[in-house]
């Protein structure tokens, strides 16, 4: 594996330097093994579960298909910057409270995804709510109880 001159990019607000990254690793590869932050997962690696989502300049990717290199600059928000097991924000919280949490393992993914939507449209309707949450897979829940809680949400927002 070849080694990249070092970088800087922001996560979750703290500047990260990057020293070695291998040549053409992607951005979910570098938050889980180079930064600590294994709460990003990696289901496909392909772009197509959603489970890796963060925001790349208040833009929701999937963080597996970007080249980490080319993030140097950027600020990037991961679950870890939305809220902890002990300090769960909004999201979070009203997953949790939904019972729309089983196994867990796509809840980061839909943790971002939701907070992208939220942001985009604070009062979204149950339509918007599929839409946005479609590239964000689910093998446990249905999705129902990830509907309602988002409908839940926003409606506290109201
Ligand atoms: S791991 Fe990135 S979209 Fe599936
Ligand atoms: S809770 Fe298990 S994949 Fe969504």
């Amino acid at each position: 594996m070849t080694e990249t001159e070092p970088y800087e990019l922001r996560v979750d607000g703290v500047a990260r330097k990057v020293a070695t990254s291998g040549q053409g690793a992607s951005l979910a590869t570098v938050l889980r093994d180079s930064l600590d932050l294994p709460g990003t997962k990696i289901g496909c690696g392909t772009g197509r579960c959603g489970t890796c989502a963060v925001l790349l300049d208040d833009v929701l990717v999937a963080s597996c298909t970007v080249l980490a290199a080319d993030t140097a600059g950027c600020e990037v928000t991961t679950v870890a910057g939305l809220g902890t097991a002990s300090a769960p924000g909004p999201v979070q919280r009203a997953l949790v409270e939904a019972g729309a949490v089983q196994c867990g393992y796509c809840t980061p993914g839909m943790v971002v995804a939701i907070t992208d939507l939220l942001a985009r449209i604070p009062q979204p309707t149950e339509v918007e709510v599929r839409f946005a949450l479609s590239g964000n897979l689910c093998r446990c829940t249905g999705y129902g109880r990830i509907i309602a809680a988002v409908l839940a949400l926003a409606q506290e927002y109201a």
